[in-house]
């Protein structure tokens, strides 16, 4: 029987020698070890995901890094409540539209962010008074933007930042409805798209702490009575040489609730202009990481808040601070990039 899949190959017949050798040219199959942080991470089981908005698409470098690097994509702001409903039930969704064609004409992973968060709301959400309208006005954001993207997104961050070290941040939601407003947001989510997985995303709950833990122990109640949550995003906004030591544990601890544990919007920051020793020791921090995630069998996905230090949210919010990405201002891959890819088994 023939192996007629290898019939298109171009045969060179070269003489050496006096020895006549076939060559097969063009069909390098690599030799087992994946190239791209999204392949390697893809052998593993996990999508390797990076924040993307459409302020840069245009910049060729920054589109096909990401095209050839990732296989996930969440919007970095286009999906949030101030893109997408600026006055009351008046939506948009072009922005947003945009990055999920880029991503599904790529067959790539998409991250809906973020749905219920007290930052980039739209300004009249906070102008109202009542707890009644504010949790219509909550139920109808979600229905709305969710049934736009329905059978599109995988994960959903449905609420981002909820907490303020062990207690229940002082947010519009948090004081209109008060304690139910989570739950509320989670049942309305499930109902909007039955197929989405529904995550809580919040920062600094990367090890054990007092924030991680009262977060657990929300996610722990909603799973005894039945409040749909499928997954817990852990931002990973992470300084140099600070990943916690117990980050697998952490993640591991969470996972063991029955819920996905996601790595949704990892940078490592350091003093700029960075230092030879400080991008060394971010290359060791990646790694942890991502063998943190690869250790934990429910950690299904990492993605980084950007693909270059070029255009990364961290210099604008920490002055003096930056270098947090695996590709640096010009593109080129960074010492982290090697690690994590070699982390990834690429
Ligand atoms: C950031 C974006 O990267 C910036 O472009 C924007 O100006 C502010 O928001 N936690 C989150 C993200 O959940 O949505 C934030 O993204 C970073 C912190």
């Amino acid at each position: 029987m023939t192996n007629h899949r290898h019939a298109r190959r171009p045969i060179a017949i070269l003489a050496v020698s006096g020895v006549v050798a076939a060559i097969v040219i063009g069909t390098a199959q690599p030799s087992g070890a994946a190239s791209t942080l999204g392949s390697a991470a893809a052998a593993r089981g996990r999508v390797f995901a990076a924040a993307l908005t459409t302020a840069h698409l245009n910049e060729a470098q920054y589109t096909n890094t990401f095209d050839t690097e990732y296989r996930g994509l969440t919007p970095e702001n286009e999906m949030k409540w101030d893109a997408t409903e600026r006055s009351r039930n008046v939506f948009s969704f072009g922005p947003a539209d945009t990055l999920v064609s880029h991503a599904q004409a790529r067959g790539m992973a998409i991250r809906g962010h973020t749905l219920v968060w007290h930052s980039q709301l739209a300004p009249w959400v906070s102008r109202i008074t009542a707890g009644s309208d504010l949790l219509a006005a909550m139920r109808n954001h979600i229905n709305q933007v969710m049934a736009h993207f329905r059978g599109k997104i995988q994960y959903w961050d449905v609420v981002n930042e909820a907490f303020d070290g062990a207690n229940r941040r002082n947010s519009v939601f948090q004081q209109r409805i008060g304690n139910t407003y989570i739950e509320e947001a989670f049942r309305a989510a499930r109902a909007a798209d039955p197929a989405a997985k529904l995550c809580y995303n919040d920062f600094s709950t990367d090890g054990v702490n007092a924030k991680s833990t009262a977060i657990f122990n929300m996610v722990q109640d909603f799973k005894r009575r039945g409040v749909p949550i499928d997954c817990v995003g852990f931002q990973s906004h992470l300084i140099v040489n600070q990943v916690p030591g117990d980050y697998q544990a952490n993640l591991q601890r969470f996972a063991n609730l029955g819920v996905d544990v996601n790595i949704t919007e990892m940078d490592i920051r350091m003093p700029t202009p960075a230092s030879a020793a400080n991008l060394q020791a971010q290359a060791n921090n990646y790694r942890t990481v991502v063998a943190a995630c690869l250790a934990v069998a429910r950690c299904t996905s990492i993605t980084t808040w950007g693909v270059t230090d070029k255009f990364s949210w961290v210099p604008s919010t920490f002055p003096g601070q930056g270098a947090a990405l695996l590709f640096d201002n010009n593109y080129a891959r960074k010492a982290a990039y090697t690690s994590t890819l070699s982390a990834l088994g690429g």
